[in-house]
């Protein structure tokens, strides 16, 4: 039974740019959880922020020409904007240059060095420039074989530095995994994580050089150098507690995490470097780790601003609404799994689910009611039993779902009954049954997907921040608030909305998109290229070129044509029984004897012709016209067929 408190936390994000839906995934995720689990009854911290710190910030700040502090001033209000675009609920934005933050990393730094888990050595190694880590030999063979990494990547640096002992706590670690079997979700992860730790867990260095890298909080014990960025960002999700070191356990009431929300390329700080530190400060570790897949382009690379094809969340939100980027993130890929993105993708998903299966329901059900009986909630029958069951079922499912962060299947299992309301009015057919006076049958059938309507509206809140109050409200006075915690109970279950509460029509809650819009089709436009004719010319025909026979020759000598000026006469080897003797107007161009042994092609095909007493046998190709400039020729054996 879960206490009634919920921590869940989103990685803090670097503000070396701006936000991606990549970001804005995980960040939705943490919202929809926490929005559920308030929902629910439970008092919520969810902690969400930026990393600020470290050599990317820095190089992004110098590549501005601002201090870094000037650039991650600046660059904060673009990741506040985002969330506030999708209305997210955070209760904290946390930032690793907020005083009390840095405070309590330099109060754990001094703890750890005192305890002695924290020394001085020289290292002299590989270190990843873009990952700011050092890497083995081991580690960096493998990343250049694999491709993940260039050469130019490394740095070999040779330099004091202060060490975690990271290694002591592998054990523990290792204990702590096999005795949580849900510790780190999903479990392919946890396998990974356990793959890991099959090699020996060296200490883990935790400081940069200020002379090097001055961007970070300075160590108190030793103020040349600054902390490692991980270090000190990972300590954020204490300081959202109000942790202090040697303050009241009143921390504990958030204390320990339920849901550290992680993308699968930073699991291994969390699970190793973050539950390491934790357990050398004698702190309980996360209740789960759960790292979640990358949204990738639809040629499956992952979305990254240095690759260029990030996808604009604004660009979502003001195109389908901030309900429907939301719906689309956490109903189309498994939470966990990779999933690609494509405008098209997110239309069919919008679409097919929100403007068909639930605007169309909750269109049905207003507009019939409206129409034919007075637009008001109808008096409560019996529910249709088929239906009834479903929603019971959908509810159940929705909910265990939820809590455990399967968002997808809870969403397809509310779905069901989303599907079971519309075909219940096709079975049913209120047009019919009012065509024949069957006021009290038609009553039945739109009270109950009325009902549909506000128990989806209601679980959906969390999912659809906007939409699902929206829906809700159009059915009149909204369902009373413990009607929530009663229909998770299983009871009154389409039986939240009160008889006589009047209707609202209105706009479509999701309008159909019949093609994307022009915002977005403009990004694919392909500029066409400009027409250029050809020139006009004599064509001929593929057949007619086909019959000309070309070869390599070699030239065997080179004579003066006894009775014209212009000619040479040459001896041409095409690797037939005899040379060809061939006339050609090049003797104003070249020297005979220059001519000896070069390659030329030759039109071998040609009808022989006398030219002033001498049989030609073929002519030589050269290129400039009346004007020849250069022979054609080849670098092939003579009789060498040119195609
Ligand atoms: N600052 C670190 C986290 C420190 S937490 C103590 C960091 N920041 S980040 O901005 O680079 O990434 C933050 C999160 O965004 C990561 O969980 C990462 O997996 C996620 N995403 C970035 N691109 C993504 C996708 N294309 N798809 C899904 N999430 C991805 O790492």
């Amino acid at each position: 039974m879960p206490g009634d408190s919920f921590y869940i936390t989103t990685p803090i994000y670097y503000v070396n740019g701006t936000p991606h839906i990549g970001h804005a995934y995980t960040t939705v995720a943490a919202d929809t959880a926490a929005r559920w689990q308030r929902c629910k009854g439970r008092e919520v911290l969810f902690l969400t922020g930026t990393d600020e710190h470290g050599q990317k910030v820095l190089e992004a700040a110098e590549a501005r020409g601002l201090t870094p502090r000037a650039h991650v001033d600046d660059m904060v209000p673009a990741w506040r904007a985002m969330m506030d675009k999708l209305q997210v609920t955070h209760d904290r934005f946390i930032r690793t240059t907020d005083a009390d933050h840095e405070a309590l990393v330099r109060a754990i730094l001094t703890k750890l060095h005192d305890a002695g888990d924290i020394y001085f050595d020289t290292y002299e190694g590989w270190y990843l420039v873009t990952d700011e880590v050092f890497v083995t030999e081991l580690e960096r063979t493998e990343q250049l074989e694999s491709g993940a990494q260039s050469e130019d990547a490394y740095r070999w640096v040779s330099e004091g530095n202060y060490f975690f002992k990271m290694g002591k706590y592998q054990q523990a670690l290792l204990d702590h995994i096999a005795a949580h079997p849900d510790f780190i979700q999903p479990e392919a992860r946890r396998n990974e994580v356990l793959g890991f730790l099959r090699r020996e867990l060296t200490d883990l260095c935790i400081s940069r050089p200020k002379e090097r890298m001055s961007w970070g909080v300075a160590l108190p014990f030793d103020d040349k150098y600054v902390c490692y960025v991980w270090f000190d960002a990972l300590i954020n999700y204490l300081t959202g507690t109000g942790f202090q070191l040697d303050g009241d356990a009143s921390y504990q009431k958030w204390w320990p995490v339920d849901y550290h929300l992680v993308g699968k390329d930073i699991l291994t700080t969390h699970s190793v470097y973050w539950t390491t530190m934790l357990l050398a400060l004698g702190v309980d570790l996360p209740q789960h780790i759960y790292a979640h897949g990358w949204w990738v382009s639809s040629d499956g690379d992952k979305m990254s601003k240095s690759r260029g094809n990030v996808i604009d969340v604004d660009l979502l939100v003001q195109e389908f609404g901030l309900d429907a980027t939301r719906y689309f993130f956490l109903r189309e890929a498994r939470f966990g799994a990779d999933s690609g993105f494509s405008f098209e993708g997110y239309m069919g998903r919008y679409n097919a689910d929100l403007a068909n299966d639930l605007g169309n329901l909750a269109h049905r059900a207003l507009s019939m009611t409206t129409k034919w009986l007075g637009g008001v909630v109808p008096q409560r029958a019996a529910p249709d039993a088929a239906l009834h069951a479903t929603a019971v079922a959908a509810v159940e499912t929705f909910a265990s779902q939820m809590d455990r962060l399967q968002f997808q299947q809870a969403l397809v299992a509310l779905w069901d009954v989303v599907k079971a309301g519309n075909k219940h009015i096709d079975t049913t057919q209120p047009w019919a049954l009012n065509k024949a006076g069957e006021t009290a049958a038609l009553a039945a059938v739109m009270r109950d997907v009325l009902e549909v309507c506000a128990l989806v509206g209601t679980l959906m809140a969390p999912v659809l921040p906007s939409k699902g109050p929206e829906l809700v409200a159009k059915l009149g006075a909204s369902p009373p608030t413990e009607w929530l915690t009663e229909l998770l109970a299983g009871r009154r279950v389409l039986d939240g909305l009160t008889a006589g509460s009047a209707l609202q029509t209105g706009d479509p809650l999701f309008p159909r998109h019949r093609e994307l819009p022009p915002k977005i089709a403009a990004l694919f436009a392909v500029e066409e290229p400009e027409e250029v004719p050809l020139p006009e010319i004599d064509w001929i025909a593929y057949d007619d070129f086909a019959k000309v026979e070309l070869k390599v020759g070699t030239v065997l000598s080179a004579d003066i044509h006894p009775n014209a000026d212009k000619l040479l006469v040459l001896q041409v080897e095409l690797g037939e029984a005899r040379p060809r003797t061939i006339c050609a107007g090049i003797k104003s161009v070249f020297e005979p004897a220059a001519l000896v042994g070069r390659s030329v092609v030759v039109v071998a095909n040609l009808a022989p012709r006398t030219l002033r007493g001498v049989a030609s046998e073929g002519m030589i190709l050269a290129a400039g016209g009346a004007d020849v400039v250069d022979l054609v020729s080849a670098a092939a054996p003579p009789g060498a067929p040119v195609r």
